[in-house]
């Protein structure tokens, strides 16, 4: 595309860079508290809770404290929370039993978060690594990861979540035909309002470790997950993921990692005008909390930019660790 844009000196673009005002008033994009989806770890027991060191300024709340949260997200203009749960050990088994059962952790804090704070959106994954004794988001048979006989029980995953009373379903398992067996088994029990963000280009990525730290799912993983998430070189593969994932009845779809992979981000955005969202995952955090804490970066500054490039890349919001906090400094008067 070639503008008609005048030759210097008529044309000096430093004219609108001069001021804060002036910036202000020209800048393409902005960050706002209704673009995040905030993650929250939750555990078992009541009004505690536990860093995680992997991930330096975030904490598993109990269920009582995660409500109290999802208070202070919903007062800050926050839309959704995303709750992932820290399943005890002993509850995981290789047929991923609890993934289903509707006293888990993730559905009572769902009913919880749901009861007391009615006007926040509560996200739940549906995968089955928090569940299982094999870490792995399906089940597992002699080193293999089944796609089918997983899809039954992410569907029976599913239902329960949607039953507990979670508005929007996130498959992030990359197992085949999830998003068409989920999206029937909603219709079909009357749960049609709930919609579907699907994790659709989901990369096989390094960048996840500390999330598998904070749901304890690292002890637990043999292998890696290279056989049903994206492998890093494709990117057309991933635009074929989008569109099956919408075909499939997806609301909204997803591309994580964020950051190392916004490229894809821009990509779905151009080619597909459908609500995009990133996720800015667990090592992305780490990675900018490390270079804070050693004097490395502005933290303030950089975690603002790496928020930016999500809505320049044209996404409708971003699934971050900071979106309390920087919600909170959006709040402030300045
Ligand atoms: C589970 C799941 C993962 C993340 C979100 N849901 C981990 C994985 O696929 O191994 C990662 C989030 C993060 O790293 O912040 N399927």
């Amino acid at each position: 595309m070639t503008l008609p844009i005048a030759p210097f000196p008529a044309n000096r673009p430093r004219r609108l860079r001069r001021t804060d005002w002036m910036r202000d008033l020209v800048r393409e994009n902005d960050i706002k508290a209704s673009d995040f989806i905030w993650p929250i770890f939750i555990m078992d027991g009541t009004d505690a809770s536990e860093p995680v060191p992997s991930m330096p300024g975030v904490e598993r709340l109990t269920i009582d404290r995660a409500v109290i949260a999802a208070n202070e997200a919903a007062n800050l203009g926050i839309p959704v929370v995303a709750l992932f749960p820290y399943t005890d050990a002993n509850l995981k088994t290789p047929e991923c039993e609890e993934a289903y059962n509707p006293e888990n952790l993730a559905n009572r804090a769902t009913r919880a978060i749901k009861s007391a704070v009615p006007d926040i959106g509560v996200m739940l994954d549906v995968a089955l690594d928090p569940y299982n004794s094999l870490g792995h988001d399906g089940i597992v048979h002699e080193g293999e990861i089944l796609n089918d006989q997983t899809l039954m029980i992410l569907e029976r995953q599913a239902l329960s979540h949607a039953e507990a009373g979670a508005d929007i379903l996130g498959p992030s398992d990359m197992m085949d035909g999830r998003v068409g067996i989920i999206r029937r088994a909603l219709e079909q029990n009357d749960l049609s309002h709930v919609a579907i963000m699907a994790y659709s280009a989901k990369y096989a990525s390094a960048f996840y470790g500390p999330f598998r730290d904070a749901v304890g799912a690292t002890g637990a993983l043999t292998g890696d997950k290279s056989t049903y998430q994206m492998d890093a070189g494709n990117s057309d593969e991933a635009m074929r993921m989008i569109a099956r994932d919408l075909d499939e009845g997806a609301d909204m779809v997803m591309v994580k990692p964020g950051q190392p992979y916004l490229d894809i981000c821009q990509r779905v955005n151009t080619e597909f005008q459908v609500p995009t969202f990133a996720y800015q995952v667990s090592g992305e955090y780490a990675m900018i909390e490390a270079a804070s804490a050693n004097g490395w970066v502005d933290r303030d500054k950089i975690i603002m930019e790496s928020l930016m490039a999500f809505k320049r890349a044209g996404c409708a919001g971003i699934l971050t660790y900071y979106a309390r906090e920087v919600a909170e400094k959006l709040s402030q008067p300045f």
